[in-house]
């Protein structure tokens, strides 16, 4: 086998051939959970305290909590908006609102910051809510293959920081991933595509490019993965559905049973409508529509909140009970109300950068 570092662009052939076989190792270090992440370790006292400051603090500085679906219980019972990166980056760029506190992760809040209006000022609870995928992004191996084709367009997925969207064409979230590169292989017909960071996505992605009968040899990867969705394989959605007969499966594009759970799909093994592959808020739409009465989830823990709330008569169970991401849990009721309070952590962005990255950011909100 070719070796490679996590992290390197290769030929979506041969990034897709070593799919299976490929440590693909964080390439930072994973923080521990925060105690209060967990809603029981918090007294119901403190909670109604924490809860009833946050509103009015709200309210005194004019400001909108966003939190993504990952977030602790309590940090969702205190959003004014709680969804996927796409949703969040639409919502928080239409507001007006003068203070924008984002319960995410940072690449989330740099979009924000990219976006804001003038008089907005965007905040995270806590500033070491990084993420592993974004981490692989190298944007020194990205200049190196814009360099060797001059022509070629470069797709980065949300999941990736303001150096990097800066040197993007696109950028797209789960949510449109397959609309965005749509757009490419229509608008931008015969050249090179260099799809980042995420290589089971460029799985997803090559599969379309496939479809659309347009070679495989204008597509390339970076081999990188997250660590929490990485994790989960192949034989934890066959253990759920063994344990669960009649129930559907729902997978993020991120999960290292990507490819495996797709290919069962095109090759028949299991009706297309019984497993799907979707954002963390496009699952409550297949959930509410699908005919199963338990919903087999193939994400990061924290989605089953938000989808046992907006589809409450069924029953939803993770592919992986491990599939937890501590880096969105480094957001708690506790250093939101404290963000709030104090104003931290404000969120700033190279204003060159910036002005570079929105290009892509704006194609993301525009092609959905
Ligand atoms: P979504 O855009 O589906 O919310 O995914 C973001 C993410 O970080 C998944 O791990
Ligand atoms: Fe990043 Fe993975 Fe956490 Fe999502 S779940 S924020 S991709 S480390």
């Amino acid at each position: 086998m070719k070796d490679f570092e996590v992290g390197d662009i290769l030929p979506a052939r041969e990034a897709i051939a070593m799919l299976n076989e490929v440590d693909l190792a964080p390439p930072i270090e994973i923080p521990a959970i925060p105690v209060e992440a967990d809603e029981a370790n918090i007294s119901d006292a403190e909670r109604a305290w924490l809860h009833k400051e946050i509103k009015r603090l709200k309210k005194e500085r004019n400001a909108l909590v966003l939190a993504h679906n990952y977030m602790p219980k309590d940090v969702q019972d205190a959003a004014d908006v709680i969804g996927d990166s796409l949703y969040l980056a639409k919502v928080g760029t239409e507001s007006n609102a003068d203070v924008l506190v984002e319960a995410a992760v940072l690449f989330m809040n740099q979009i924000l910051a990219i976006t804001k209006k003038p008089h907005q000022k965007v905040l995270a609870p806590d500033l070491g809510a990084l993420c592993s995928l974004a981490a692989t992004a190298d944007v020194e191996k990205i200049r190196a293959w814009k360099r060797e084709h001059p022509d070629g367009v470069v797709i980065s997925y949300v999941n990736t920081y303001v150096e990097v969207k800066a040197e993007s064409d696109y950028c797209c979230a789960s949510a449109n991933a397959a609309k965005v590169l749509l757009h490419v292989l229509e608008h931008e017909k015969g050249k090179p595509i260099l799809f980042l960071p995420d290589v089971y996505l460029g799985y997803y992605a090559a599969k379309l490019v496939e479809k659309q009968g347009v070679s495989l040899d204008l597509l390339w990867l970076m081999m990188g993965a997250c660590h929490v969705h990485d994790a989960i394989r192949p034989h934890h959605v066959e253990e759920q559905r063994k344990l669960h007969p009649g129930a559907a499966a729902v997978i993020h594009p991120e999960c290292g049973c990507t490819s495996a759970c797709m290919r069962q799909v095109s090759e028949g093994g299991v009706a297309e409508e019984m497993m799907q592959f979707r954002s963390t808020q496009g699952m409550v739409k297949f959930a509410a529509e699908s005919k199963a009465d338990t919903i087999i989830v193939a994400t990061e823990v924290g989605n089953l909140y938000p989808l046992s709330r907006a589809v409450p008569d069924k029953k939803f169970v993770p592919a992986s009970r491990e599939a937890v991401c501590a880096f969105m849990k480094q957001n708690t009721l506790r250093n939101l109300y404290l963000s709030l309070r104090d104003m931290k952590h404000e969120v700033t962005v190279d204003p060159e950068l910036a002005a570079k990255a929105l290009r892509p950011i704006k194609r993301m909100l525009d092609i959905v």
